[in-house]
Formats: C-alpha cells, sequence, structure tokens
C-alpha cells in the first residue's frame, strides 16, 4: 500500500451541504411504471422512495444549492473559493465541465473547475483530489461536490435498474490549515482503487464517442444504465470492506475506534454484509437510502450532511466514509470530526 508523504498542512473539512429534489416517488408511484412490487423493493434494496429533478433543474442546478449550504456552514464566500470539484455521471452537458456551470452560477471568479467521473466513488475521490491540491500548496479552499440527475438516464421501462436511482446533491467545503493544532473534521487517511477490467457490468453504453446514438439505435435505449446486479453486488462488498480496512490500517485504527461509518447509499443489504464484516453494528451505520436511493456520487455527500446537521456525528468521532462504483472504482477516506 503506498504511504502517504507527510502533508503540508490539516485538511479540514469546514462545511457540509446538500440538496435534494421536491419531487418523490415512492415504490407505489414505480408499481404503475413498471412490474414490480413495494414489496420487491424494500425487501431487496431498503429503498421507499427517491427523488426526482424536474425537467427544468440540471445537474449543476442542484450542485450549486448543495453547494451554496456548505459555503454558508463554513463561512466561505464564492470569491474565496479557489478549486471547485464536480463528481457526476450526469453532467449537464459532455462539456464544458459541470463544475464551470456551477461557477458560473455561484460567481466563483477565482476557482480552477473541473469535474471527476468515478461514478458513486466520485465523492470520495474528488475530496482526496482537492486534498491532494491543498497539500501541494496550489490552492487552499476547494468546493467539492458529488451531484447527479440519474431520473435524465434511466430506462424507466427496465425494472432491474430503474427502482434503485434517485437524484440529488451533496456538497463540503475542503480547506487547508497550517496550524496543525486544530484537529477538527481533519482529513486522516484515504484509499482509492479502479478496476477497468469490469467496465460492463454497471455502464452506459452508447451516447459516448464508442456507441454514438444513430438513428438507427435510437431505439435500443443505449444511452441508459446497464447493470448486471448480482456481480455488482458481490464486487461492492469485498471491495468497499477491503478500502475500509486499507484506510483505517492507514490512520493507526480498527474498526473499534469507528464512531460512525457512512456508506455508499446503494442497497442496505450491501451496507448490512460490509458493517457485519467489519463488526461495526447498525447503530454506529448511517444509512439513508429508504428516502433517496442510489443517487451514485452524491449518496456520501448528502449523508454525511445529514449526518453533520441532525447530530449523529459529534466533534471528534471517527468516521469512515466508504464507497464503491462503475469503473470499477473503490474508495474510503477516515476522518476525525
Ligand atoms: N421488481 C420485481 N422483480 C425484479 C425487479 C424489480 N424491480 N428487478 C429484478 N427483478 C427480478 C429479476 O427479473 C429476477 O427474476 P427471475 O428470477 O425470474 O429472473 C429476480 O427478481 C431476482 O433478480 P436478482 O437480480 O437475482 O435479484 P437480487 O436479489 O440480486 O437483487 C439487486 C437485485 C437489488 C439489483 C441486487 O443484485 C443489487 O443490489 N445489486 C447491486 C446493485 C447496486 O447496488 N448497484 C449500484 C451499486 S454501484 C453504484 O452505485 C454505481
Amino acid at each position: 500500500m503506498p504511504k502517504d508523504r507527510p502533508l503540508s498542512c490539516i485538511t479540514s473539512i469546514t462545511g457540509t451541504g446538500s440538496y435534494l429534489p421536491e419531487k418523490v416517488m415512492t415504490n407505489a408511484d414505480l408499481e404503475r411504471i413498471v412490474d414490480t412490487t413495494d414489496d420487491w423493493i424494500t425487501s431487496r434494496t431498503g429503498i421507499r422512495e427517491r427523488r426526482i429533478a424536474a425537467d427544468d433543474e440540471a445537474t449543476s442546478d442542484l450542485a450549486t444549492k448543495a453547494a451554496l449550504k456548505a459555503m454558508e456552514q463554513a463561512h466561505v464566500s464564492a470569491e474565496e473559493l479557489d478549486l471547485i470539484i464536480v463528481a457526476t455521471i450526469s453532467p449537464d452537458t459532455f462539456f464544458p465541465a459541470t463544475a464551470c456551470f456551477v461557477q458560473r452560477k455561484l460567481g466563483a471568479k477565482n476557482a480552477v473547475c473541473f469535474d471527476i467521473s468515478a461514478a458513486c466513488s466520485g465523492f470520495l475521490y474528488a475530496l482526496q483530489v482537492a486534498r491532494h491540491f491543498i497539500n501541494a500548496g496550489n490552492r487552499n479552499t476547494a468546493l467539492i461536490i458529488g451531484a447527479e440527475k440519474l431520473s435524465s438516464m434511466v430506462n424507466w421501462e427496465d425494472r432491474n435498474t430503474c427502482v434503485l436511482f434517485g437524484d440529488g446533491a451533496g456538497a463540503a467545503v475542503v480547506r487547508g490549515d497550517a496550524d496543525s493544532s486544530n484537529t477538527s473534521r481533519r482529513i486522516l487517511s484515504s484509499v482509492m482503487f479502479s478496476d477497468g477490467n469490469q467496465t460492463d457490468i454497471l455502464v452506459v453504453p452508447g451516447g459516448g464517442s464508442a456507441c454514438p446514438i444513430t438513428p438507427e439505435n435510437a431505439g435500443d435505449k443505449l444511452n441508459t444504465i446497464r447493470m448486471e446486479g448480482r456481480e455488482v453486488y458481490k464486487n461492492a462488498v469485498n471491495a468497499m470492506r477491503d478500502a475500509a480496512e486499507q484506510a483505517l490500517q492507514k490512520a493507526g485504527l480498527t474498526a473499534d475506534d469507528i464512531d460512525m461509518v457512512i456508506p455508499h447509499q446503494a442497497n442496505r443489504r450491501i451496507i448490512e454484509a460490509i458493517t457485519d464484516r467489519l463488526g461495526i453494528p447498525a447503530e454506529r451505520t448511517f444509512v439513508n437510502l429508504e428516502k433517496y436511493g442510489n443517487t451514485s456520487a452524491a449518496a456520501v455527500a448528502i449523508a454525511l450532511d445529514e449526518a453533520n446537521r441532525s447530530g449523529a456525528i459529534k466533534t471528534g468521532d471517527i468516521i469512515l466514509l466508504v464507497a464503491f462504483g462503475a469503473g470499477l472504482t473503490w474508495a474510503a477516506t477516515v476522518i476525525e470530526w
């Protein structure tokens, strides 16, 4: 495992925010769209409802609303931001980056802006990239956002996938602090992994350069999510447990030290399988997927904000964030809150 070089400063999360669109789609609503039941969805996934963005709401709109809340909590103005990273697989457009749309909407004229495509691991990838920028001395005040409008890329005729996903955004302000006595909300360790050998088990196959949408294939819905659910499930459990263990080891901690795990919110059974194997009880596991479904890159960010604002995590708590997504990508981060 590569070791972190000594850090030049402490990197801390100084504010969190989230935004969920108003429209609620329940499992009962889905029963009217595809051949499914509330019982099947809740027993297999734990999801009861999800949020759906309005037609005129783009991913950058969700992202901007989450960002404003994080900036307010961090007492940071738009001008102070010098880095904006948006993690998303449902960008406003192929280009420019969704982060540039967010920059314009915030008026963050001093920020360097780009997107990260790491599916459900995107927010943790963004956190680690921002941390490296800050520790390299290049930037000091980063806004990182996980934001998705997955409803725009779901095949609403495919019951295998459409019941799983939802829209939303979560954000965090990340700052460097040369004062190492300031320990609050500091990132203790991070690990990131990728495995490009399994790009086909969770993919949107069309719409890119490999398979443009043409009049001939337009009916095949190639620009929607395809997933081999059982393969994803198996990989997710093993990868997230492994990432969690490696991040803990890097921080010099064990699972017993964890006050709260905030995992990717895809499926309650996946979360339970991981926490069982780590030996972490349900009361130290934050789960909100019953309300929002899987919001991919936004999921950990939204859960972190809810845990923060609800008091589920408190100053001094040791927090483990862990995620897994298409790519495959997976990552974990340990924070002293
Ligand atoms: N309603 C009713 N029946 C359904 C539905 C549905 N919505 N979807 C599938 N089924 C049927 C299938 O057709 C199958 O029927 P068959 O046996 O007659 O062929 C049956 O249910 C069982 O299907 P399985 O795929 O075996 O069901 P499983 O128990 O594996 O659960 C699920 C499926 C929930 C998708 C599970 O595999 C899973 O959670 N996988 C991980 C998915 C995930 O989390 N993806 C995202 C993570 S990564 C990321 O976030 C990007």
